[in-house]
């Protein structure tokens, strides 16, 4: 099946935050992880069949999603997660927030990488914690974190170490090694880590491969929160349909608690175009990737020709070292 990204979607009256940000200059608004691509009809059909029905009350948990999500873990990333430990949430920040809030006390600090996606910054600030920086460096084309520098840093006060992977901004793909370096620092220094894994599916390089941090072994998964979903992949995060994977119980109650009252429960139409995202949306997703690919090719050489402005692509060199 063939798939058209080429195109045109004007969303500049359609209440969409990207378009309005910059409205009325002459900007390109590339802030914000919001493609303009229309989703696949299997999306768009799902949500239609399920406007059809009209009636719109109080949804209940959506095993149609979670089951499709189980079976999804399995086969992309031989990581099996058990129903249970799945936490419905209409967005990744809350996940992110609430983490901060559910596994630290005031007086307790968060560690996460730096450069960061700003809301890792924003939910340590909002919730009153401190928090540690740990410095990417630029190695062999990737940036990458050299996590024990950080331990001459450290207080005694640590509690959550903040993951991003792939890693936004820095585009890095983490391999098994890093995340196992990042496992045992965790394990080192007694650290849940919560990791916030909404890119998994936008891998560009062909040979490249998402490793949850939790698959890594029964430690790994049981001190930690994983965030994802497919509203990156399948440009539904307008709908928000988002999963928190938190096996160890205990922690998955706290993580509750804290949540209880204050995080609505998710949109019953998300859920719908969710669970036929990762159904039956592969085939689109590898022709949105290709697109993708091809793009960013053409933007990293524009770029490098420009003098004084260079640009990295996590690209071909990243597999071998
Ligand atoms: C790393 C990362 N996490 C989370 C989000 C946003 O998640 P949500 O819209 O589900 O809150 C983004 C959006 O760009 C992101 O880049």
């Amino acid at each position: 099946m063939t798939f058209n990204f080429d195109q045109r979607i004007d969303r500049r009256h359609s209440d969409s935050l990207k378009w309005h940000k910059y409205a009325g200059q002459d900007i390109l608004p590339l802030w914000v992880a919001d493609t303009d691509f229309r989703s696949p009809s299997c999306i768009i059909e799902a949500l239609k069949a399920r406007v059809e029905q009209g009636v719109f009350g109080y949804g209940d948990r959506p095993h149609g999603l979670i089951d499709t999500a189980i079976a999804r873990f399995a086969s992309r990333y031989q990581w099996h997660v058990d129903p249970e430990w799945i936490v419905l949430l209409p967005g990744v920040v809350s996940g992110l927030n609430l983490s901060v809030r559910a596994f630290t006390a005031p007086d307790e600090i968060t560690l996460a990488p730096t450069p960061i996606y700003p809301p890792f910054r924003g939910a340590a600030k909002l919730a009153d914690r401190g928090q540690l920086n740990l410095p990417l460096s630029l190695q062999n084309h990737r940036w990458v974190i050299d996590i024990n520098a950080a331990t001459s840093q450290l207080s005694g006060k640590e509690k959550l170490l903040m993951l991003c992977n792939p890693q936004n901004p820095g585009g890095t793909v983490y391999r098994r090694a890093e995340l196992q370096a990042q496992l045992a620092f965790a394990q080192q220094h007694d650290l849940i880590v919560c990791s916030d894994e909404i890119h998994c599916d936008l891998l560009l390089e062909p040979g490249l491969e998402h490793i949850p941090f939790a698959s890594l072994s029964e430690d790994a998964a049981q001190r930690s929160i994983t965030l994802i979903s497919p509203s990156k992949s399948f440009n539904i995060a307008g709908l928000g349909a988002s999963m928190a994977i938190i096996p160890n119980p205990e922690l998955r109650a706290r993580f509750n608690r804290v949540r209880q009252g204050i995080v609505p429960s998710v949109d019953i139409l998300a859920l719908v175009a969710a669970e036929a995202a990762w159904r039956d949306g592969d085939d689109w997703l590898a022709a949105q990737l290709a697109y993708l690919r091809s793009n960013r090719d053409w933007l990293v050489a524009q770029v490098n020709a420009l003098p004084g402005l260079s640009m990295q692509s996590p690209r071909r060199p990243t597999l071998a070292g």
